[in-house]
């Protein structure tokens, strides 16, 4: 199986900018990298999973004065709310980075040397269209298209005029479309996904690439000092790319960045990851010390999530912020968060509506009426049957499946074969973050087993006592199905899953252990002691809008 080789893999977050709370947006990114890491982590390889902060952001400078602190009082805080929310939702990251440590400000610094040691770094007057929330210049054409105000937030775009250092993005724009064409520079691949966002930046990049500021004035000593120029800070957002780089760049670490890093983002802030960064790190190879930088094997740009059908806004007050959050969390519990948002998220090239009814819609049908329902059907019946004692997988009332020599009740049903489609399915899917399709497999799993039971009823078989060791083959067989199908749903519901791996008695410990070996047929032995569960209590909608 693809997934199951012992390789390093690398996953990253946007870093968040502190000039504010967490919200949705923020959590969703988080949401889906802790997914895949879970998941790859079952998997067998090992697995670097990176978020963290945005700190030199000149908003934050004015959001700290606003409130009379310091602008390293006020990220402080912001940091501690990011890394505290993400550890209250379970987030499973490896290390968590502000651009305002040292560890990281000392590797940018010998990044920009070696830069300007190169013909790609140079000293120019730049005058254009300044996008100030976004810290960002538009080319003419583009400031044009957007009728001069910010494409993000709609603010007039300001004429700035500076003598900064500049990185000379437009000798990369050849090889940057070969590169997103799907062909090779430099013995490298470089994949954008969803395809559709791809072709967006293959669009802008015929426009034509100008070279980009990296130094800039008067942040008031808020910022990393550029190398060279004592009245000049590192741009932001170089500043900011760099993090994916520095934390891993130690001797213990640099092997997760050879696996290729896979950096998981939002369509707002693409074109620095799909062209900015993909032009430094190219250059960045060119330099003494640094031949292995290698391009991120993947920038995954999903979109927006809207809230209530409109785009989230302070004014409007439909902020999915942090107070909301904890309501659908202690309501709902955090897998069914977890779930909303890896199964409804706007993981493709549309917007996704965050609504307070099409969460508790997909909370009632998928996880209580599909996992729940089976989940408690299939462990009352052996309960009920078999004293919660395991029974064999023996009986063949209908046929032996002669191609995998198992127990074949119902032909349709042969389950060796559609549990080890699912696993392979789920894996592929993982491997190219599509999440969806990673959890549908595993739920496609659990309502076959729904199936099952409708077609074979157990219920009926269990009044003819010749006809026990076929009741007993059927509760297997649904029982192991479902251990298969809980290892698959883990990574998007821990909480329940290891709730169900503890009735059912499977000892999993999801880092060292091998879902190759997990899943294969058979692992769940005849005999074992299982306790009934129920693990999504059924919600009452008036209840649910009082509080949500
Ligand atoms: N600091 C920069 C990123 C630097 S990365 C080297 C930044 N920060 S941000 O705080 O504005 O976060 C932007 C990211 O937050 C998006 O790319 C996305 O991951 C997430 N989201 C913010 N709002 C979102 C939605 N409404 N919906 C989904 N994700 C969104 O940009």
């Amino acid at each position: 199986m693809p997934t199951d080789s012992n390789e390093h893999r690398y996953v990253t977050t946007p870093i968040f900018y502190v000039n504010d709370r967490p919200h949705v947006g923020h959590c969703y990114s988080t949401t889906l990298c802790d997914v895949y890491a879970r998941f790859m982590r079952l998997a067998g390889h090992e697995v670097f999973f990176l978020t963290g902060t945005d700190e030199h952001a000149a908003k934050v400078v004015d959001a700290a004065a606003k409130r009379s602190l310091t602008p390293l009082e006020w990220a402080d805080q912001n940091a501690a709310a990011f890394r505290d929310t993400f550890k209250s939702l379970g987030l499973t990251f490896d290390d968590f980075v502000r651009t305002t440590e040292d560890r990281h400000k000392s590797r940018v610094l010998a990044y920009l040397e070696a830069l300007r040691q190169t013909a790609d770094v140079y000293v120019g007057e730049y005058e254009g269209w300044y996008d100030a929330g976004q810290e960002e210049y538009l080319t003419e054409a583009r400031a044009k298209e957007c009728e001069f105000k910010s494409p993000i937030n709609r603010q007039p775009l300001v004429r700035k005029r500076e003598s900064n250092s500049f990185f000379r993005l437009s000798a990369y724009q050849k090889k940057l479309e070969q590169l997103l064409n799907g062909g090779t520079v430099d013995g490298q691949t470089f994949r954008v996904e969803p395809e559709a966002r791809r072709n967006e930046v293959l669009g802008r990049l015929r426009e034509g690439l100008n070279d980009v500021p990296i130094s800039r004035s008067g942040a008031n000593g808020w910022g990393i000092p550029f190398p060279g120029s004592a009245d000049q800070t590192v741009y932001v957002w170089i500043d900011a790319l760099f993090n994916y780089l520095s934390i891993i760049d130690t001797d213990e670490r640099r092997k997760f960045w050879n696996s290729g890093p896979l950096h998981v983002i939002a369509k707002d802030i693409l074109w620095f990851h799909a062209v900015i960064w993909p032009a430094f790190l190219l250059a960045l190879r060119q330099c003494p010390g640094f031949e292995w930088v290698r391009l991120p094997k993947l920038v995954y740009s999903h979109s927006f999530w809207i809230s209530e059908g409109q785009k989230m806004s302070k004014t409007l007050g439909n902020f999915v912020d942090l107070q909301a959050i904890q309501r659908y969390v202690t309501t709902y519990g955090n897998d069914a968060w977890r779930h909303y948002l890896v199964t409804q998220g706007p993981l493709g090239a549309t917007d996704a509506d965050f609504a307070a009814a099409k969460f508790h819609e997909t909370y009632t049908t998928d996880l209580v009426n599909t996992v729940g329902n089976c989940t408690s059907r299939v462990t009352a019946m052996i309960n009920k049957y078999f004293e919660g004692v395991v029974p064999p997988e023996t009986s063949t009332r209908q046929q032996v499946d002669k191609s995998n020599e198992s127990n074949v009740v119902l032909p349709g049903f042969e389950w060796p074969r559609l549990c080890e489609e699912a696993v392979n399915r789920a894996s592929q899917a993982m491997e190219n973050f599509d999440l969806y399709t990673a959890v549908e497999a595993a739920m496609g799993l659990v309502r076959r087993i729904d199936a099952f039971i409708n077609a074979t009823e157990p219920f009926k078989v269990a009044k003819d006592p010749a006809r026990q060791e076929e009741l007993g083959t059927i509760l297997y067989q649904c029982l192991e199905a479902l251990r298969i199908a809980s290892l698959l749903l883990w990574p998007v519901l821990p909480e329940k899953m290891e709730q169900f791996w503890k009735a059912i008695k499977q000892d999993v410990n999801p880092r060292a252990d091998r879902l190759s070996e997990l899943t294969r047929w058979g692992g769940l032995v005849a005999g074992t002691k299982v306790e009934k569960v129920a693990l999504y209590p059924r919600i009452e909608l008036p209840k649910v809008e009082a509080t949500v």
